[in-house]
């Protein structure tokens, strides 16, 4: 029988649709349960180690109350605390931790790395963002859609702004959802040229159209969502006053909004930055969902840990 035991979740390139829309289907459930205050207590026992290479709000907590309603527990770990951060090879950190904990949570900077650990663990390895993938948040945002606007295979999401981790999430799990996905970015921040080429090839096979186009004001005609993140991820400081000027026509506000859908919804993982990449009014807005995105990681998570632990 087809499962998804003990599998990792580093991307969704290497899953089926129909798993992933098992996933969705299932988080809608482990909602419903909760809102109804229906136990499920499926991991009773079980432990989740969450590495943390780098800050978060949602993912820790999310990832923490997600374990304990489902009767597990969940540890956080500061990669700064851990002996990886003296030096410790990452193979040894996963087989050691993989010897107590049921998965394994991780945040890092290098995607490369976060392979590694999950070459290395006998326990499935979940990405909690590096810098080429967010697929948490990205499922999160799928189901967030399908509350608010019923369906998604033919829905157009037009992603304004950097072609970020978030973004390449976003492209892939469109395209196994048969979602149009469309990025505005300006020039040299169109993303990762690797993440384009299986964007489009999934693209291809569910019907979904996959574009760039520059000028954001031609990309959200028709957009039933539009979607931005931070200019300046975590680990690109550095580039804050180059980016924040090459990004400016980029905001998303009211003058744009207008452009879009009738209907069209505001999303944005969060954290955000008023007055850069969305304008206040916007994203405090009755057509932003950013909170529901935020709620959503718990339910989505919950499926994950559910499916992948053994
Ligand atoms: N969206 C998201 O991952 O938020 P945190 O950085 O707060 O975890
Ligand atoms: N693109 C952002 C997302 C934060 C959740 C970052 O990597 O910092």
């Amino acid at each position: 029988q087809h499962t998804l035991k003990g599998k990792d979740v580093l991307s969704w390139v290497d899953f089926a649709p129909e798993d992933i829309e098992e996933l969705l289907e299932s988080a809608g459930q482990l909602k419903e349960k909760q809102k109804q205050g229906i136990p499920h207590q499926t991991l009773a026992g079980r432990s989740l180690g969450m590495i943390f290479e780098n800050a978060s709000t949602r993912t820790r907590v999310s990832f923490e109350v997600g374990m304990t309603q489902l009767g597990g527990h969940a540890l956080f770990l500061s990669s700064a605390d851990l002996q990886i951060g003296r030096g410790e090879p990452v193979q040894d950190t996963a087989r050691a931790l993989s010897r107590y904990v049921d998965a394994i949570m991780i945040r890092a900077n290098d995607h490369e790395m976060v392979a590694t650990l999950a070459e290395n663990s006998d326990a499935p390895v979940i990405n909690a963002l590096t810098d080429d993938y967010h697929p948490c948040q990205a499922l999160a945002d799928m189901l967030t859609i399908q509350e608010h606007l019923g369906s998604l295979k033919g829905r157009k999401v037009v992603y304004v702004g950097d072609g970020n981790n978030v973004a390449h999430s976003l492209m892939v799990i469109a395209a196994k959802f048969g979602v149009h996905i469309t990025l505005s970015t300006p020039v040299g921040y169109e993303g990762s040229r690797e993440v384009w080429t299986k964007a489009k090839a999934i693209a291809a096979e569910t019907g979904s159209k996959v574009e760039h186009v520059t000028d954001p004001n031609e990309a959200v005609q028709h957009a039933d969502v539009v979607y931005t993140d931070v200019w300046v991820s975590m680990g690109a400081e550095k580039e804050k006053d180059t980016r924040n000027w090459a990004f400016e026509p980029y905001q998303v506000n009211d003058a744009l909004m207008a452009q879009a859908n009738d209907e069209a919804i505001f999303m944005h993982c969060l954290p955000a930055h008023r007055g850069e990449e969305v304008s206040a009014g916007v994203i405090d807005g009755p057509r932003s969902v950013v909170f529901d995105q935020a709620e959503n990681r718990l339910h989505v998570q919950k499926a994950i840990l559910q499916a992948v632990v053994r």
